[in-house]
């Protein structure tokens, strides 16, 4: 395979922290949330597993236009790690258009899973785990904000970003998603989240990945904790609706799927273009040895 699937996920939503210790995995982890945070045992939690052949068309959902990403000030943005991700706060010029409501920016974050495993977004589509995809070049978006992992290692570490093209960090097309009401996919899981799920991935390198993965502690100091496995597994959809922004046509592919497929199709022709001509000439022999025989015949026939 040409590809892989990864690990990462860019979700735009509201902060809300602070309270009783969490994390993913443990005494404290996503399976006791509820004691300490009621709402995470609520029924209209996310993640959630997306089945595109259960998702109803909206024609009302219009591709999503940013305002102000490309271009989001002089000041410098703040990028924190606090020991369950890396956090990047973006000012509130930056806002939404296409929604139901005006949405301004507040902050966006990842999730990733650990090195060697090929899962790490939270969203699940048809029940595999999707994420940004990992190519051959690096995401020169992605860099603005990797490029400073190492100045952030340990949790309630800060540092200064400067400003970037804060577009560049979401797929190139806004106008194809999904759309379900849901939660933070954190404590304390408030139901207030308007999901918008893309159906293009991003893309960054496997390099990328790497450093994502592999650079951040969740602990302040030793013993240290890799930040890593932060991503909540998927909840029950109960009587909620997803609604896609367009209609799918049959199965689609990524570009690695494509071309793998191309490569499939244009072997398989070949095979058959071979054989055509293998079997076309069989044909030819057979009959010019028939067509010698007739001759041979008729010679005699005319010698006799
Ligand atoms: C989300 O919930 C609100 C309030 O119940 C409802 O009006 C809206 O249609 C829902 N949106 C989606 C995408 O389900």
């Amino acid at each position: 395979m040409l590809f892989f699937t990864l690990l990462l996920e860019v979700i735009w939503i509201l902060t809300a922290n602070g309270g009783q210790h969490w994390t993913y995995e443990g005494p404290h982890g996503q399976d006791h949330w509820p004691a300490s945070y009621p709402e995470c045992g609520s029924n209209a939690q996310s993640p959630i597993n997306i089945q595109t052949d259960s998702v109803t068309f909206d024609p009302d959902l219009l591709p999503l236009q940013p305002h102000g990403y490309e271009q989001p000030g002089t000041e410098p943005l703040n990028l924190h790690n606090n020991g369950h991700t890396v956090q990047l706060s973006l000012p509130s010029t930056l806002y939404l258009e296409g929604l139901p409501r005006k949405y301004v920016a507040a902050q966006l974050h990842l999730h990733w899973g650990q090195k060697g495993t090929p899962w790490g977004s939270e969203h699940l589509i048809n029940g595999k785990a999707t994420a940004a995809e990992v190519g051959e070049t690096k995401n020169p978006a992605y860099e603005h904000i990797l490029s400073h992992l190492h100045e952030i290692k340990h949790k309630d570490q800060k540092t200064s970003v400067p400003p970037f093209n804060v577009r560049g960090l979401l797929p190139p097309l806004l106008a194809q998603y999904f759309r379900y009401n849901g939660s933070l996919t954190t404590p304390p899981c408030y139901q207030s989240v308007l999901w918008t799920v893309f159906h293009r991935r991003a893309q960054i390198s496997m390099e990328q990945l790497e450093n994502l993965r592999e650079t951040l502690f969740s602990t302040e100091e030793e013993p240290s904790e890799p930040l890593v496995q932060n991503y909540r597994a998927p909840q029950p959809l109960n009587q909620r609706m997803v609604f896609a922004s367009f209609i799918q046509v049959g199965p689609s592919y990524t570009t690695g799927e494509m071309l793998s497929l191309g490569v499939g199709i244009l072997v398989g022709c070949l095979c058959l273009l071979l054989a055509v001509y293998f079997i076309a000439r069989k044909i030819r022999r057979k009959r010019l040895r028939n067509r010698k025989s007739v001759v041979f015949t008729s010679a005699r026939a005319t010698e006799a």
